[in-house]
């Protein structure tokens, strides 16, 4: 039986659950792929710690090199994060005919054309499995599964942190902050994790699955981004009101030759699927000419889950080099138009809208604003203003109450001229709040 020796740089959450993995389920993963996956050798920065699977002496490596050195290491796997040294490292890997899987979601999406451009030049495969959604297998549902389909949209949940965080908070109180500790120790955020709650992480995912999906590569400053750091609970109640659940969406739909790619909290019907999807859950909805509408749910973040995508591309590149597949039938690539996607700009984009002004509680304040959404083409669908008088900040000195509107589809750009004036006419008080709405009227 032919055997495969796999190299690990990163030892962390995720490391050290590939290697449980590799290790425990040997006898496994033998005889469900037919190849002997060996885990050779793992390179860390600090070996002077608890590890949750310590290693065997003779896998420690104390220097990268004696990874990429080693002839007999043909699958390098990536977990160390950020995107200086991975992608340095992965250059050097694909220079050294190693074959890569990786779990780095911000070095695909930021610097994917470069890595992906050089390893199809090269015939050098890249797993990223792990890169989106934890365990839940969407890539290879996308590239295989459904390699059938022209895809109009992709959507879902890709944060298990901010899912964890904003389930934890709206079904249970509690805070922002205990919450966020407590994801941090459960492995589910990032080093950082101001690129979970600030959308950023999500937009990644987004980003590849966008790539994936319309065959070309994305410009991730094209992407639109916006985090759940300035949720306010109050526009959760008054959603709830609506009939919505908030969400930390993340979206790429194809329309008139263009991609529009966008994460934001956003409301979304309490009874569509991705409502439902709590606590660490990712999950994913592709539509396809062929299929229809599907979904993918799994936890997307956390040790093993992680780890059972990374082991999946190990196996599928051990597989492939065991059974001498011909490289140049490979589809690494994210872009098989052979094109860079055309990203549609966010004054552009078409959606519902909820707002909530802040007003005093006068007469003719909401005719104003009825005004100037007439002025700009904008539907109102719904209207809740509230008795409650809200509190007050230092600056205030009049009563203010909050008046929620809740627009038929209308354009971001329309809206933004409308709640510029609104602002400008001093007829509200406060920033509007300004959440984007997913439904069927789309
Ligand atoms: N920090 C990520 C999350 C981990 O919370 O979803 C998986 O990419």
């Amino acid at each position: 039986m032919k055997q495969i020796n796999v190299g690990i740089v990163g030892y962390g959450v995720v490391g050290n659950g590939v290697a449980k993995i590799l290790e425990e389920k040997k006898e496994l993963l033998r005889k469900k792929s037919g190849v002997e996956i060996n885990l050779k050798k793992v390179f860390t920065r600090n070996w002077n710690k608890q590890f949750a699977f310590p290693l065997k002496e003779n896998q420690k490596a104390n220097s990268l090199e004696e990874l990429l050195n080693d002839e007999d290491i043909q699958i390098i796997v990536e977990l160390t994060g950020g995107i200086d040294f991975p992608y340095r490292l992965f250059m050097d890997a694909i220079d050294k005919n190693k074959h890569i899987v990786t779990a780095n979601k911000a070095l695909l999406a930021e610097k994917g054309k470069d890595i992906f451009l050089k390893a199809e030049e090269k015939g050098i495969r890249i797993g990223f499995e792990a890169a989106v959604a934890g365990g839940i297998p969407i890539i290879r549902a996308l590239r295989e599964g459904l390699v059938a389909n022209k895809i109009g949209k992709i959507y879902g949940i890709l944060n298990g942190t901010t899912n964890y965080i904003l389930t934890e908070m709206f079904k249970k109180g509690r805070d922002f902050k205990s919450v966020l500790k407590e994801a941090q120790e459960l492995g589910y955020a990032e080093a950082d994790p101001t690129l979970d709650i600030n959308g950023t992480d999500a937009a990644h995912k987004i980003a590849i699955l966008a790539s994936l999906s319309f065959g070309g590569f994305v410009d991730f400053s094209g992407v639109y981004i916006e985090g759940i750091e300035d949720i306010d609970t109050l526009d959760i109640s008054l959603g709830r009101e609506l009939g919505y659940t908030l969400k930390l969406l993340a979206i790429a739909k194809s329309h008139n030759g263009e991609v529009e790619v966008r994460v934001h909290p956003t409301f979304l019907p309490s009874e569509h699927p991705l409502a439902k999807v709590d606590g660490v859950f990712n999950a994913v909805m592709v539509e396809g000419d062929s299929v229809g509408e599907t979904m993918f749910y799994g936890k997307g973040a956390g040790s093993l889950p992680t780890a059972s995508s990374v082991v999946s591309d190990i196996v599928d590149i051990a597989k492939s080099i065991a059974l001498g597949v011909g490289r140049e039938i490979e589809i690494t690539s994210m872009n098989w138009e052979h094109k860079d996607l055309s990203i549609t700009k966010a004054d552009d984009f078409y959606t519902r809208y909820y707002l909530r002004f802040t007003v005093p509680d006068v007469t003719g304040i909401l005719a104003k604003v009825a005004a100037v959404f007439a002025k700009y083409n904008i539907s109102i669908a719904a209207v809740i203003q509230k008795e409650k008088v809200l509190s007050l900040t230092e600056k205030e000195n009049d009563k203010v109450v909050p008046l929620v509107i809740l627009t038929h589809t209308a354009s971001e750009n329309n809206i933004q001229k409308a709640i510029k004036e609104i602002e400008e006419q001093n007829i509200t008080r406060r920033k509007t709040v300004i959440i984007r709405v997913e439904d069927e009227e789309q």
